[in-house]
């Protein structure tokens, strides 16, 4: 069955055309029938119930010249998260994930911090026209996050992701769902006010993905990003990292608050905030980082 957007959701995506691009070649998009089409290089990027198809899958072959370019520091995590890209196509398994993350108690406490935490942090800056979100998931923060835009543009790799999170969604505001890439992301340079970026930095093994991925944000945003990523020097990975010759547990995908500045500093924003989710039982912090 195919399932359809509203009409409003078709056409906010149309009035953004202009400030997207195509995650292949850069070249300008433009609507044909079934797909949306790259002006440059002529690539289709096909509707699935509704929802344009514009991820480019894959790691560091995707954008670096060096097939597979490893990074001395990743010995302990070979790999790419190429699998963990394709987790979530279908509705099922997202549904899946959704409400068991939304019945557990830790998850549900950490979501109300969570909650509080984007709350302070999007109160500082000002209300944006164009919010992305990316990785929406299931949309378990675009509540929050629609109340500080005019417009949420919510993204995923995972198509099952965006129609759990499209058919969960009851409210008013204007929204707008697209698969994507957030190594490749579809827009132009500068081209949204702001960019939240919760829970897929920890899930990026190497290290060239993460700093891939907040150049890619950084790229994209106008005004600012609020990033999640996992604390090196938090008490959590520290009391991981003592057990590990004895667990055997793999070491936590993480970067350090000084790192995180340093790259914002690179791509020409300033590291602002950087709230813990909790000092003593969660390794994540909310990264906020402003530019000009
Ligand atoms: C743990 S969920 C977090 C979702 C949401 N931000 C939240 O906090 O609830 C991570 C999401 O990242 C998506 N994902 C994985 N790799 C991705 C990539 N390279 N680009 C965009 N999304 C990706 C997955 O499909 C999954 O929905
Ligand atoms: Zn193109």
């Amino acid at each position: 069955m195919e399932l359809t957007p509203s009409p409003s959701a078709h056409r906010a995506l149309i009035r953004t055309l202009p400030l997207m691009r195509c995650p292949t070649c850069t070249g300008g998009l433009v609507e044909s029938e079934t797909a949306l089409e790259c002006r440059e290089c002529s690539r289709g990027y096909p509707f699935r119930h509704g929802i344009p198809q514009l991820a480019i899958h894959g790691s560091a072959e995707t954008w670096s010249a060096a097939e597979g370019a490893g990074n001395p520091e990743d010995e302990a995590l070979p790999g790419s998260s190429e699998e963990y890209q394709r987790e979530y196509e279908e509705l099922k398994e997202a549904r899946h994930y959704n409400e068991a993350y939304q019945k557990k108690r830790t998850k549900r406490w950490s979501t109300a911090r969570e909650y509080r935490l984007l709350e302070r942090l999007l109160d500082s800056q000002p209300r944006s026209e164009i919010l992305l979100d990316l990785p929406s998931g299931g949309g378990r923060l675009s509540r929050q996050l629609a109340e500080h835009t005019e417009l949420l543009v919510e993204a995923d790799i995972g198509l099952g992701q965006l129609l759990y999170g499209r058919e969960s969604h009851t409210g008013e505001d204007e929204r707008i769902w697209m698969t994507a890439s957030a190594f490749h992301i579809p827009f132009q340079d500068e081209s949204v006010d702001g960019v939240v970026c919760c829970r897929l930095c920890h899930h990026l093994p190497t290290s060239e993905e993460r700093e891939r991925l907040l150049a890619e944000l950084l790229r994209v945003s106008r005004r600012y990003v609020v990033m999640t990523f996992f604390d090196y020097h938090s008490v959590k990975n520290y009391l991981r990292r003592i057990r590990r010759p004895f667990d055997g547990q793999p070491p936590k995908m993480t970067m350090t608050v000084d790192r995180v500045a340093e790259l914002a500093e690179r791509h020409g924003a300033r590291l602002v905030a950087q709230p813990p989710l909790s000092r003593l039982f969660s390794g994540h912090r909310y990264g906020l980082m402003v530019k000009g």
